[in-house]
């Protein structure tokens, strides 16, 4: 189903913006929240090049840890687009596994950051879109959350809490027209994993993430691997017993 009116929360993230290029090329208006000003102002700005004469792109800044303000920036984006159509949760930090482990106030920022500030926003917009009997919901959960690994299990936690939440927002709306997309990303190359090496076979570009969201939002899909291989890999990794799993340093 072509998507018209799109909120973006994460706009600035690398995933997120390739996604809105794929958007505003099919004719969609978008209203972008990010916390940086200026790279937001530079993603409108990229995008309005972009749009024709009768699509609104627009947005606002705004940290997205202030849950409290997430009814108001759902408020600006319908007076900016009218009925909005879909909601896209972007937004992430890639935390320090270690530096979480030795600092309980760490590991519950990130978990702020990558878990309840999402289902924040995912709250308020099941809750317009079920009164409303229809819309797609969709949000960047991750591969790390299907299981936790030594290497990355805090950043993995606060990701199944976003995939399990969607996995009972998506049975709760089943039945009031409401469709729940959750995109699981593996190894994208994008800010956040620029310290990692990219030398593997399994990295990917932003670009094919962010079609790849764009793709599973207007199909209204449930569960969405980028890339697809992932969907095995992670099958493989999630019925390793888990007296073998805990002996292995992944
Ligand atoms: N890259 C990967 O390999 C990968 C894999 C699996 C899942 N993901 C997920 O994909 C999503 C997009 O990440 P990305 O790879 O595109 O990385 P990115 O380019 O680094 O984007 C992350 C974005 O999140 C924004 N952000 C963080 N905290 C925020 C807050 N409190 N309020 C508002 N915005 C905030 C950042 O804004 P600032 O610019 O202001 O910092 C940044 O624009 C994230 O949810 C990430 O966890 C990525």
């Amino acid at each position: 189903m072509p998507l018209r009116n799109i909120v973006v929360f994460g706009a600035t993230s690398a995933i997120a913006q390739e996604a809105l290029r794929v958007f505003v090329q099919r004719g969609a208006s978008v209203y972008c929240v990010g916390r940086n000003p200026d790279k937001l102002s530079a993603v409108i700005s990229d995008l309005r090049v972009r749009a024709d004469a009768g699509q609104k792109v627009d947005g606002q800044s705004a940290n997205l840890l202030d849950t409290a303000a997430h009814p108001a920036l759902f408020a600006a984006a319908r007076d900016t687009l009218g009925d909005i159509d879909a909601v896209l949760v972007a937004h992430g930090t890639l935390p320090d596994q270690a530096q979480c482990e030795a600092s309980v106030e760490r590991t519950l920022a990130a978990i702020a950051d990558n878990g309840t500030s999402v289902i924040s926003l995912l709250t308020v917009a099941a809750n317009e879109f079920a009164a409303r009997g229809r819309g797609v919901i969709a949000a960047i959960s991750s591969v790390a959350g299907d299981r936790g690994r030594q290497s990355n299990y805090v950043y993995g936690a606060s990701k199944s809490l976003v995939t399990t939440f969607m996995q009972g927002l998506r049975n709760r709306l089943a039945t009031k027209g409401v469709q729940v997309v959750t995109i699981k990303p593996g190894f994208i190359d994008t800010p956040m994993t620029a310290a990692f090496p990219k030398s593997g076979m399994l990295w990917t570009t932003a670009q094919r993430a962010g079609r790849a969201v764009a793709d599973a939002m207007e199909k209204g899909r449930d569960v969405v691997y980028v890339p697809g291989y992932w969907f095995w890999i992670m099958t493989i990794l999630r019925h390793v017993p888990e007296r073998i799993f805990k002996k292995l340093r992944l």
